[in-house]
C-alpha cells in the first residue's frame, strides 16, 4: 500500500507520517517511511541542490526536473521493491507536491507537468493522499514560532503559496483517493482521522 502526504511548507505533514508510522508497525506491519526530495543517495545530492539558498536564480524548468530526477530514483529503487514485499510505504510529499509547487505556483503548464510526473514515477499513483490544509498566512506564524530561517522553497512568498494551497485544493477535488484535512485541528485528532482511514484500507 502506498499512502502520500501532500500539503504547503509547516501544514503539519511530519508529525502525522511519524504518528500513522507508529500505528502501522504496532499493527504488526512493515512500514517504510520516505521523504521528497530526498530517500536515496543520489536524491539527497539533489535535495541540497534544490533547497540550497545560493541556487535563486535556479530556472522554474530546472526545478520542476530535479525534483523529478530525485523521485524517479526513489521510485525504482525504494519504493516499488518494497511495496512488491508488500510494505507499507508512506511518503512525505510526492508528485503531487510537483503539480501544486511547481504547476499552480510557478506557473508551468500542467500538461507538461502531468507528462514529467508519469514519466518520472512509471505511472505510480499512491492508494490514499492526505492533504493538511492550512491557511498560507499561517506558514509565518509557525516558521516564527521555531525561528525557522527559510530555506530556497520557502523564500518564494506568500502569493506563492496561496497558489500552491489553492491547485492542492483543486487536485483533491478530482481524484477519490484524497482525503483533505483541516490542519488547524489539534494534532491528536488528526492523528485518529488518519488512523481510521488507513486501518480500514489495510483489513
Ligand atoms: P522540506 O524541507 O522537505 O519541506 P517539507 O517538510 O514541507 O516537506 O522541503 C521540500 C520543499 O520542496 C518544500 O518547500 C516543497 C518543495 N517541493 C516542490 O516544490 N516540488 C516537489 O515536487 C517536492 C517533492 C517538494
Amino acid at each position: 500500500m502506498l499512502i502520500t502526504f501532500e500539503g504547503i511548507d509547516f501544514c503539519g505533514k511530519s508529525t502525522q507520517v511519524k504518528r500513522l508510522e507508529d500505528r502501522v508497525r504496532a499493527s504488526d506491519r512493515t512500514v517504510r517511511v520516505l521523504r521528497e526530495p530526498g530517500g536515496t543517495p543520489i536524491g539527497e545530492v539533489i535535495r541540497g541542490l534544490l533547497l540550497d539558498r545560493a541556487h535563486a536564480a535556479m530556472t522554474d524548468a530546472g526545478e520542476l526536473l530535479l525534483f523529478s530526477a530525485s523521485r524517479s530514483q526513489l521510485v525504482q529503487d525504494v519504493v516499488r521493491p518494497a511495496l512488491n514485499a508488500g510494505t507499507v510505504v508512506i511518503l512525505d510529499r510526492y508528485y503531487d507536491s510537483t503539480t501544486a509547487y511547481q504547476g499552480y505556483g510557478r506557473g508551468i503548464p500542467l500538461d507538461v507537468i502531468h507528462a514529467v510526473n508519469r514519466f518520472a514515477t512509471g505511472g505510480l499513483v499512491p492508494d490514499l493522499t492526505f492533504l493538511l490544509d492550512i491557511p498560507e498566512d499561517e506558514i509565518e506564524r509557525r516558521m516564527q514560532q521555531v525561528r525557522h530561517t527559510g530555506d530556497r522553497m520557502e523564500s518564494s512568498g506568500r502569493q506563492f503559496y496561496g497558489r500552491v494551497r489553492a491547485g492542492y485544493r483543486a487536485l483533491a477535488g478530482k481524484e477519490s483517493r484524497f482525503r483533505m484535512l483541516d490542519g488547524m485541528k489539534p494534532v491528536d485528532d488528526l492523528e485518529r482521522m488518519i488512523w481510521e482511514e488507513v486501518r480500514q484500507w489495510l483489513t
